[in-house]
């Protein structure tokens, strides 16, 4: 398949937005896209159509058309697959299926149809992919600026130390009554001359910015040569201005970036007490079990960052263990795949480049969702039952996984209006009741100490009246046990100290 461009476009064949993945201008792709609607034969349900030159493989979406620009020989069956894929994307950014919706989430989109494209067509890639591999550029981005200052700031001192050997030749020139040495009269009118040409290698900066678009997820445009839409960068200008006049706001702006890199001096003072290689991680679980036992569904995702404050320690790999085996794993793009592959090392692709100072960076993103019953971390068992003209109920937890360590664990129990005050007969652990609910307390949650129970019993209520049952709790590591062996210089491999730092956000662990 040979897919020309992927467009979003109104019933009047007014383009919306659209993403180009040959060299085409924009007056074609609108010249084609408006002439679209004449050719669909009104009434039939077709979903493509073609005239000399291309072909319009289409779905509608509500309001908007979802079509893919293909050469007539691709593969009619192929082109339909894809196109598929492209529409789902589209409700994934947008609420509302119209024109303002298409417009605000432009951006968005744009990025989702170049990982399309990116990640291969033809694979079987799913929306989670897109959604991590689009968030994943996004810090990329991050990461380019602040690769780029760092560039900058050499280049500028590069330049100054050549205005300053100038001077001092000029000096001994002058002296000794001579002319300036061959080779170097070329430079001319002084050290400002060379700035603008001295040459600084920092091949991280060139390739990306060359290759793709950057956009950031808060859709801030950046400006230059980052910035690229289609191939020409007219082209962006224009669709910038174009998205300006249609209401988005763009920041055509890298001020935000620069303030940002600029506050790191306080950041780092800051962080003092950690080691100038610091390593963070974070970790979310959503999970909703039955009353009846059985997983409806879990989610872990996860990512770990770092940052490094000392410019000795910018050349680092890292010896990650992964833990869960089940877990999908997203290296950063700028790290060596197979290196990782074969020896679960996460290190640049060139062990010569360095990370940038007082950046948190992220390198790895992991996510786990299944409904499998045996990976919850802690299973709950609420057993309500009638009594007299009441209710007793048995609650107990268990660790499953007793490679972790939960702490501040509190299981809320709901206490229905009209169920009365509970009586609490038995609790490991300590309990309180307000908020019309129970609120049991157990400070640790480990191996050596893996369950416990709690007995209640209420003058009134139904025993279903006690859910759903909601679970709180901190973890200091990785529910899924990601962690990090050692950390080694990325050239001559020694280890390297570090601290490190551990956040777990339940987001929702409720047994309903
Ligand atoms: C695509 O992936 C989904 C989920 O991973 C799977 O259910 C489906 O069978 C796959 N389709 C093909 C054609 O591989
Ligand atoms: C286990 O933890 C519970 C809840 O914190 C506590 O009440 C109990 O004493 C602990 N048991 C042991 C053996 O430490
Ligand atoms: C953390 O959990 C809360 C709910 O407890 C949720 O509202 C919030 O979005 C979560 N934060 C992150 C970063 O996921």
């Amino acid at each position: 398949m040979v897919l020309l461009a992927a467009a979003v476009c109104n019933k009047t064949g007014k383009a919306l937005l659209s993403r180009q993945f040959v060299d085409m201008t924009r007056s074609r792709v609108e010249g084609l896209l408006a002439s679209f609607p004449k050719l669909m034969t009104t009434g039939k349900q077709h979903t493509f159509v073609e005239t000399e030159s291309v072909r319009y493989v289409y779905q509608p979406i509500d309001k908007i058309y979802m079509v893919l620009l293909t050469t007539r020989n691709s593969n009619i069956l192929e082109d339909l697959e894809t196109l598929r894929l492209f529409a789902r994307v589209i409700p994934e950014y947008c609420k509302v299926l119209d024109e303002a919706d298409v417009i605000k989430n432009a951006f968005s989109l744009i990025f989702a149809f170049d990982e399309i494209v990116a990640l291969g067509y033809r694979e079987n890639v799913s929306l989670a992919q897109i959604r991590t591999f689009t968030e994943m550029d996004s810090q990329e981005e991050r990461i380019q600026m602040a690769l780029r200052q760092t560039q900058e700031r050499e280049a500028k001192e590069a330049s100054k130390r050549k205005a300053k050997e100038l001077t001092q030749l000029r000096k001994d020139a002058a002296k000794t009554g001579r002319g300036m040495p061959a080779g170097m009269g070329g430079m001319g009118g002084g050290g400002h001359g060379i700035s603008a040409s001295s040459p600084v290698s920092t091949p991280i900066v060139e390739s990306r910015v060359d290759e793709k678009p950057a956009y950031t997820s808060s859709r801030q445009v950046t400006s230059g040569k980052a910035m690229k839409l289609g191939t020409k960068g007219k082209d962006v200008d224009q669709f910038v201005d174009k998205l300006q006049s249609e209401g988005e706001r763009v920041m055509s702006s890298t001020s935000t970036q620069v303030r940002s890199a600029a506050e790191t001096p306080a950041q780092s003072a800051a962080s003092a007490g950690k080691e100038s290689v610091h390593i963070e991680s974070k970790e979310d679980i959503k999970l909703s079990a039955g009353r009846d036992g059985g997983l409806e569904n879990m989610e872990i995702t996860g990512v770990l960052s770092f940052r490094v404050s000392d410019e000795r320690m910018a050349r680092l790999a890292l010896k990650i263990d992964l833990g869960n085996e089940r877990t999908q794993i997203q290296l950063h793009p700028k790290f060596d795949k197979e290196k990782w592959r074969a020896e679960g090392i996460a290190a640049l692709k060139n062990p010569e480049e360095a990370f940038p100072l007082n950046n948190e960076i992220s390198i790895l993103k992991w996510r786990l969702q299944t409904t499998e019953e045996s990976e919850i971390p802690l299973a709950i068992n609420c057993w309500p039952s009638e009594a007299g003209k009441g209710c007793s109920v048995n609650i107990e937890y268990t660790l499953n996984n007793e490679d972790v360590e939960l702490r501040d664990v509190v299981i809320t129990i709901p206490i229905p209006p009209g169920t009365g005050s509970p009586v609490v007969g038995s609790c490991d652990g300590a309990y309180s009741y307000e908020r019309s609910a129970l609120h049991w307390q157990i400070p640790l949650v480990d191996a050596s100490n893996n369950s416990g129970t709690m007995e209640f019993s209420t003058p009134g209520g139904k025993p279903s009246g006690f859910f759903p049952v909601k679970v709180d709790f901190t973890s200091s590591t990785s529910l899924l046990g990601v962690t990090i062996d050692e950390i080694v210089t990325a050239t001559t491999d020694e280890p390297v100290k570090f601290s490190t730092d551990h956040k777990l956000n339940v987001s929702k662990y409720e047994i309903v």
